[in-house]
Formats: C-alpha cells, sequence, structure tokens
C-alpha cells in the first residue's frame, strides 16, 4: 500500500505548533484539530514532534505491546523530577524498580486486599455525607473540591495510615499544597518557551522546594511506621514487607517514598474526576439518576453500606463505566513504537516518536459506539454489553490505560466510587445549581469546571 503523510497543521519557525494549544485547555484544542485533520495529525515542538490519533482502530494498533510502548514525555518527564522512577512515571521494565514494585503491589491493589481497605474507605465517605448534611440545602456545595478532599485523605489513609483530615481545614495541608504547585509547573514546563534558564529561577526554585516537602512528608511517614510496632495492612506494609518474586530483591526506602508519593498524586484527581462526572451527568440525566437511586434504595435500603453490596449495583457500574467513556479524566495517553512503523497500513511515525491516544475522540468513535456515540447511556456498558463490546472492539474503552502499564489502582477507584455513589444517593437528593456552563478544567488530569450543586437529606444520616 501507498504510504499517505501525516497531515500538519502550518506552524511557526522555531517554535513549530507550540501555539496550536491553548496551555489552560490543551485538550480542547487536541479534540478541535482532530475534527479539522481527521483520525491522525502531527504537531511539531521544539526538539520534538508528536502524532496525536483520534479513531478507535488506531488506537487498538498503538496498544500493540509488541510494538508500542508507554512514552514518559514533556509532563509526566518532569514530574520524574519528583517521583523518579515511581510506577506512573518509569520508562518501564529496563527500569528495575518498576518490575520489583510492580510484581510486590499488584497482589496488594487486588480485590482481596483493596476489600480489606473498605471500613477506611467507609470512614472517610461518611465524613464526606456528613460535612455535606450539615451544610443544609441552602449551601451551593463546590463538588469537585469536597470530591479530591475525600478522594486524598482516603488514599492516605488506604496506603500509609496517615490522615489529612481535609475536610474542615480552611487551609490545605502543606503536602497537598506543595503537590499542587508541583504538579502544576511539572506541567507548565512541559509547554515551556525554549527561553534561557535564568528566566526560570525562581519557578524552578520553588519547584524543588515543593519536591522537598513532598519527600519529607513521605519519608516521615516511612520511618514513623518502620519505628513503631504498627500491624496494620496498607499499601506502606505491604511495600515495606514484600520481597520480589523474581529477583528476591526488597524496594528501597528511596523507591518506597517514590510509590508513596504516586499514589496520591495518580489516584486522588482521577477518581475525585470520575465521581464528579458521574454527577454532572447523573444531574443531566434524570432518568439515569432515578434508576441509579432506586438501584441503592433496592440493594441497601436504608442500612449502613456495607462491602457486599457493592457487588449488587450493576446499574451504577454502568454508570461509571459510561462516565468513564464521555468523559475520561484522563483524556489521553501516549506510548511510542519501538521501531519505524506503519498504522492503519499507511501512516509512518518514526521509532521513538510520541503518539498521543486521544481517548477524548476514539472513545466516542461511531464505527463502535454507533450514531449515538456521544451521548450517555449507561444501559450500553452494563455487564453484558460491556463484556460484548470487550470481545467486538477490544481497547475501544481505555480509561485505565493499557497493557501491563494500565492502572495499578483500579480496583481500589471501583470500590471507592461505588461507595461514595451508593452512599450519596442513599441519603441525599442532588440539584444543580444553575449557572453551570459544561466547562472543563484542566491539569494533570480533567474535571468539571466551577460546578455547583446542592445537597437536600433525604431522610437523616444513615
Ligand atoms: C496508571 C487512570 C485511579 C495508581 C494509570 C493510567 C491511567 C490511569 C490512564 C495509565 C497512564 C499512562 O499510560 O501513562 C486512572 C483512573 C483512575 C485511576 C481513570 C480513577 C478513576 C488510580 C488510583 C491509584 C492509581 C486510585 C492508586 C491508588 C496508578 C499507578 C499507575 C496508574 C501507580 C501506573 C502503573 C504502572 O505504569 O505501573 N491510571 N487511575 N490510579 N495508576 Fe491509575
Amino acid at each position: 500500500a501507498e504510504l499517505v503523510d501525516i497531515p500538519e497543521p502550518p506552524g511557526w519557525p522555531f517554535v513549530g505548533n507550540i501555539t496550536a494549544l491553548n496551555p489552560d485547555f490543551p485538550l480542547g484544542s487536541m479534540t478541535a484539530l482532530a475534527d479539522q485533520y481527521g483520525e491522525i495529525y502531527r504537531l511539531r515542538f521544539p526538539g520534538r514532534s508528536i502524532v496525536l490519533v483520534s479513531t478507535h482502530a488506531l488506537v487498538h494498533e498503538t496498544c500493540d505491546e509488541k510494538r508500542f510502548k508507554k512514552s514518559v514525555n514533556a509532563a509526566l518527564k518532569e514530574v520524574r523530577h519528583g517521583i523518579h522512577d515511581g510506577l506512573f512515571t518509569a520508562t518501564g521494565p529496563e527500569e528495575e524498580n518498576w518490575g520489583i514494585a510492580h510484581r510486590i503491589l499488584m497482589p496488594a491493589f487486588g480485590p482481596l486486599s483493596i476489600r480489606k481497605m473498605y471500613d477506611e474507605m467507609h470512614d472517610i465517605a461518611s465524613q464526606l455525607a456528613l460535612k455535606w448534611a450539615r451544610y443544609g440545602s441552602d449551601t451551593p456545595i463546590m463538588v469537585t473540591d469536597d470530591f479530591t478532599r475525600l478522594t486524598l485523605d482516603t488514599l492516605a489513609l488506604c496506603s500509609m495510615g496517615y490522615r489529612f483530615n481535609s475536610y474542615y481545614s480552611p487551609i490545605m495541608h502543606p503536602f497537598i499544597e506543595a503537590m499542587g504547585d508541583f504538579l502544576l509547573e511539572a506541567g507548565q514546563r512541559g509547554r515551556r518557551l525554549p527561553l534561557p534558564a535564568f528566566m526560570y529561577q525562581a519557578v524552578d526554585k520553588k519547584f524543588e522546594d515543593d519536591i522537598k516537602v513532598l519527600r519529607d512528608t513521605a519519608r516521615g511517614v516511612l520511618d514513623a511506621r518502620r519505628a513503631g510496632n504498627d500491624d496494620r495492612y496498607d499499601l506502606l506494609s505491604a511495600m515495606l514487607k514484600g520481597r520480589d518474586s523474581k529477583t528476591g530483591k526488597k524496594m528501597t526506602d528511596e523507591s518506597i517514598m517514590d510509590n508513596l508519593i504516586t499514589f496520591l498524586i495518580a489516584g486522588h484527581e482521577t477518581t475525585s474526576g470520575l465521581l464528579s462526572f458521574a454527577f454532572e451527568q447523573l444531574l443531566r440525566h434524570p432518568e439515569a439518576y432515578q434508576k441509579a437511586q432506586r438501584e441503592v434504595d433496592e440493594v441497601v435500603g436504608k442500612g449502613p453500606i456495607t462491602v457486599d453490596h457493592l457487588s449488587k449495583l450493576p446499574y451504577i457500574n454502568g454508570v461509571l463505566r459510561e462516565v468513564l467513556r464521555v468523559n475520561a479524566p484522563i483524556p489521553a495517553f501516549t506510548v511510542l513504537p519501538f521501531e519505524d512503523e506503519i498504522i492503519g497500513g499507511k501512516y509512518k511515525i518514526e521509532k521513538g516518536e510520541t503518539v498521543i491516544n486521544l481517548l477524548a475522540k476514539s472513545q466516542l468513535d461511531p464505527l463502535v459506539f454507533g450514531d449515538d456515540a456521544t451521548e450517555f447511556k449507561p444501559e450500553r456498558m452494563m455487564d453484558e454489553p460491556f463484556d460484548k463490546l470487550m470481545k467486538e472492539f477490544p481497547n475501544s474503552w481505555k480509561p485505565f490505560g493499557n497493557g501491563m502499564r494500565g492502572c495499578i489502582g483500579r480496583p481500589f477507584a471501583w470500590q471507592e466510587a461505588l461507595l461514595v455513589m451508593a452512599m450519596l444517593l442513599q441519603n441525599f437528593n442532588f440539584v444543580m445549581e444553575p449557572g453551570f456552563s459544561g466547562a472543563i478544567k484542566q491539569t494533570l488530569t480533567i474535571k468539571p469546571k466551577d460546578m455547583y450543586m446542592r445537597a437536600i437529606l433525604r431522610d437523616g444520616l444513615t
């Protein structure tokens, strides 16, 4: 077959297509360019280029782990300054710490281990319900902020027995503030104009200071655990006690700290984004809302929610999967080919060139999801149709990434999200605060921007 040139939007000398991406909302620019240029296009930046693919067929090809691997590039590369070869930011198995941590942590993130964390997840979720009950129905709730408090507090408690107590604190915990600033700057560095280094002196110093706060906190937790005689089960204990089945090695202190920080980073905005988008979609789709709430009423009723209830919520499962299809909090993930590659039978990609899998487009592919692909329909993601979809169109739903570099925290996020959905629907009726524009805020992940809702207690708090 004949090769076809990959379309490229016109660029500028030296900076290439840097100005094609809106720094506040690069995803918006990327999807708009996909609408204009089609299934594939290339952008050029100083010193590198990227190829963006937007259809299921092309994403399916780049998910072949024999031909492509995760690319650690741009913002992710900057995040490595803080968390090195931790699971999320490692380049791959060629970095030994990735394999050791992966093998030690896989069972610790398995469904049975996550079940043991239920009581602590429930503790934090009930604190949220209590807070919202006390707000009363007259106070608009800043949804994403409170979900972020929830997910951070849950992760810190379940991963290392640490309580941030974010709900009632008017100021953020120093760790959380440092993490937010660190991630923001990592994102900005990835898009820096090629100016002399001294122009960036002040922000670089702040970047290093924030990293120090993160690492000092992790060090403190690790030392305290080792000094104490604690027999609690959590991810930290799994890392301290675990021994790699393949190499016989234990994780180093540095690697444990890298991964403690990694869990907080990788797990909080993603899960918080999922919950925020879930409420946005339910409030936009009253029928789906009714069905979800009815399911909770039938399965749980008025008593406390137990871990066993969570496996009996097929409709809410469909809601969460459908939210991750139309509003994936990580709306793209990046890979690179081991060798020069041809995809789609006609597009040539060079060895090592970054390919962005644009889930925000490929998960809406009409060839897979039909003419109503952009619509929110939880039914199509309930167990039976979902299993059929995964067989018929593998890699059409990729919100947790791909293969061995896919999300290790998926069972954790799923248990937490099901529990929170069930608890909130059980206790409250919600209304959207007028004025929400439907806009999206993008950092390393996406979430609804400035979305407020009100919570009206149904009966007393359960
Ligand atoms: C990897 C999504 C929750 C920890 C990933 C990747 C995605 C993802 C797309 C692959 C990234 C890439 O290819 O560059 C999500 C979503 C979540 C979620 C949508 C919630 C709804 C969590 C939680 C944790 C976590 C709760 C930790 C407790 C990780 C880690 C990796 C990862 C450590 C890297 C795995 C590796 O490469 O070895 N996640 N995630 N995630 N996630 Fe999650």
